[in-house]
């Protein structure tokens, strides 16, 4: 049965944009160094009053009327961050009330920059196990509050932002034999905590009682990134019996244009296929998939009926992929 279908999607940024020339005069980096090794050339950075909350709130309002729906029309919210406005209640919760459905579903999901995915994986069974019938799946980050500031060789690759997307739960009608029904064709979601310490944050409530600072082994994530990808993105494409050629666009979380470049290249997808937003973004974490996927559809690429991956990996390490026929 084909899964549930993506109806709508919206997007938010912090007003403030940083670009690497303003970084240049802080630390010792330059623009040449960044875009070079990352394809990055500016971020958005949360200022006074805008956080995860925030941002996540923005972003659903957008995607409920890109589809036409009301709050009150959303019985789960599912938020992927590991920059929570606070360590508990859920981010999901305060985004819950700020748009008026209490009552229905809402926690958070931590699976740092793969955590879109797991995001849409669970709304999409809940939804499909008559939890609900329409959920709002969030990314929503401010890595900014969690970045040691004298260390160039993490504070430069992050930015801060969120995106959403609504999905529905699959009707009987939707998977007619021999239809190509819209929805979420195939997921595959993996995690290796083996590979902790090659990215994380140094602090915690239940260790040190900070919230800590991101630290990355980044040549090593690099690596493992282009082979875990490549491998999951095989993954769904057998489970969906598609083939690579099929896929009309590609949005991937967006880390380093040059992992980009190379996960492409292995599964033979054309570099015009890659929705590439990491120049204007940075890595914004559990929102740039849902950030990039929403520029695609603001600026006419991505349209109704085109087949898309999703896919992202981050600390954990977790990865995982998605195909959605729209
Ligand atoms: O979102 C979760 C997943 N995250 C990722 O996928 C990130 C994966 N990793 C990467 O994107 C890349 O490894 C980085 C962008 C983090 C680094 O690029 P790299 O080509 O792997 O560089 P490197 O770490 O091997 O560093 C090369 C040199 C070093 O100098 P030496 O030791 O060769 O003298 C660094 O000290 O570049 C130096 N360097 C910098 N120089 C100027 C590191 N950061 C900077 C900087 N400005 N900001």
């Amino acid at each position: 049965m084909t899964g549930s279908r993506l109806v709508g999607s919206g997007s938010a940024l912090p007003r403030r944009v940083v670009t690497n020339g303003e970084l240049a005069a802080r630390i010792d980096t330059s623009d040449e160094w960044i875009v070079e090794r990352t394809g990055i050339r500016q971020r958005y950075i949360a200022g006074e009053g805008e956080t995860t909350a925030s941002l996540a709130t923005e972003a659903a309002r957008a995607a409920l009327a890109d589809c036409g729906l009301a709050a009150r029309d959303i019985d789960l919210i599912v938020l992927a961050t590991a920059t929570p406005d606070n360590t508990f209640p859920a981010t999901a919760t305060k985004v819950q009330h700020a748009l008026g459905c209490n009552g229905g579903i809402a926690f958070d999901v931590a699976a740092v920059c793969s955590g879109f995915l797991y995001a849409l994986a669970t709304a999409d069974s809940m939804l499909r196990t008559g939890m609900g019938r329409r959920a709002l799946v969030i990314g929503a980050e401010t890595f900014s509050r969690i970045l040691d500031w004298n260390d160039r060789t993490t504070c430069v690759l992050f930015g801060d932002g969120a995106g959403a997307v609504v999905l529905e739960a699959p009707t009987s009608g939707d998977s007619a034999p021999g239809e190509s029904a819209a929805g979420v064709l195939a997921t595959r979601l993996h995690a290796d905590g083996a590979q902790h310490d090659l990215l994380y944050v140094d602090g915690g409530p239940s260790t040190t009682q900070t919230v800590g600072h991101l630290r990355m082994k980044g040549r090593e994530v690099f690596r493992h990134a282009v082979v875990n990808l490549s491998e999951v993105l095989n993954e769904v494409l057998d489970a969906a019996g598609v083939r690579a050629a099929e896929i009309d666009w590609i949005v991937p979380h967006q880390a380093n244009a040059r992992i980009l470049d190379a996960t492409a290249r292995k599964l033979g997808i054309p570099a015009e296929k890659v929705i590439v937003t990491v120049d204007r973004h940075a890595n914004t974490s559990a929102a740039s998939v849902p950030l990039a996927f929403d520029a695609a559809r603001c600026d006419g690429r991505i349209r109704p009926g085109d087949l898309v991956m999703f896919e992202a990996m981050g600390g954990g390490f977790t990865w995982g992929a998605s195909l959605v026929r729209l």
